[in-house]
């Protein structure tokens, strides 16, 4: 089985924690988007009824209406009841890294205030520690980022500003800022380490998600594992 038939697999299983009349987090990246598509397949069947997403991108917003799932923003619903996600680095006590996409901001607002966040991955996004494979995003607003990557080193952390891909110069968040994408030699206290970050003036969120995922969904050649907190 490749990456993307494991990606699949799990945005299968996430199915299962939908109900009728809830409200969901739409996550962002390639694992969500199957998420988002079968959801989508489940309303026009008319397997599920009066559910809402709530999309943490643009990329998350337009699968979602492409798909049909009637989307609303987060200041028109009152609770969100399963936010539903895909991240970078999942440790054992299940911190993520998150923010490939560079979506991390908005997703950590809507995650944070799930009822109950899934989280969906497969197995090679498991680690040992943080900061194993992945640099953490950091989303700064653009005139600090040169002092923010200098102050990153402190940390001991590396930091370069992430550059568009088909675009010229730095990437540009939906909130209009940079990311730089830091690389730690090892990340031993995530929450310490998330809340640090985010007290260095300009720094306007971090890619760090300690204690926030209640589920784990992760797709094994076996089929799928559940992790819980
Ligand atoms: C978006 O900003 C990210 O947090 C993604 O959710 C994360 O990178 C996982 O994406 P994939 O499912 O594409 O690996």
């Amino acid at each position: 089985m490749d990456v993307e038939e494991l990606k699949k697999l799990v945005a299968r299983e996430a199915l299962k924690f939908i109900e009728d009349d809830m409200v969901i987090g739409l996550g962002t990246g390639s694992t969500t988007a199957y998420f988002i598509r079968y959801l989508g397949q489940m309303i026009e069947r008319g397997q599920l009824e009066d559910v809402y997403g709530v999309p943490t991108s643009h990329q998350a917003r337009l699968l979602a209406l492409e798909h049909g799932i009637p989307v609303v923003s987060l200041d028109e619903v009152d609770a969100i009841d399963v936010a539903v996600d895909g991240a970078d680095e999942v440790d054992p006590s299940l911190n993520l890294i998150k923010g490939r996409g560079a979506a991390l901001t908005m997703e950590k607002i809507i995650e944070y205030r799930a009822g109950t966040f899934v989280v969906l991955v497969d197995e090679g996004k498991l680690v040992e520690y943080l900061g194993k494979k992945m640099p953490v995003p950091i989303e700064v607003i653009p005139a600090a980022w040169k002092a923010i990557k200098e102050e990153l080193e402190i940390f001991n952390a590396r930091a370069e500003l992430r550059m568009g891909i088909r675009k010229d110069g730095p990437v540009v968040t939906e909130n209009g800022n940079f990311i730089l994408d830091a690389w730690f030699e090892r990340i031993d206290d995530p929450l310490d380490m998330e809340i640090e970050l985010n007290t260095i003036p300009g720094v306007v969120e971090n890619g760090i998600f300690a204690d926030i995922a209640d589920i784990v969904l992760v797709g094994t050649r076996d089929g799928v594992k559940r992790l819980e907190r």
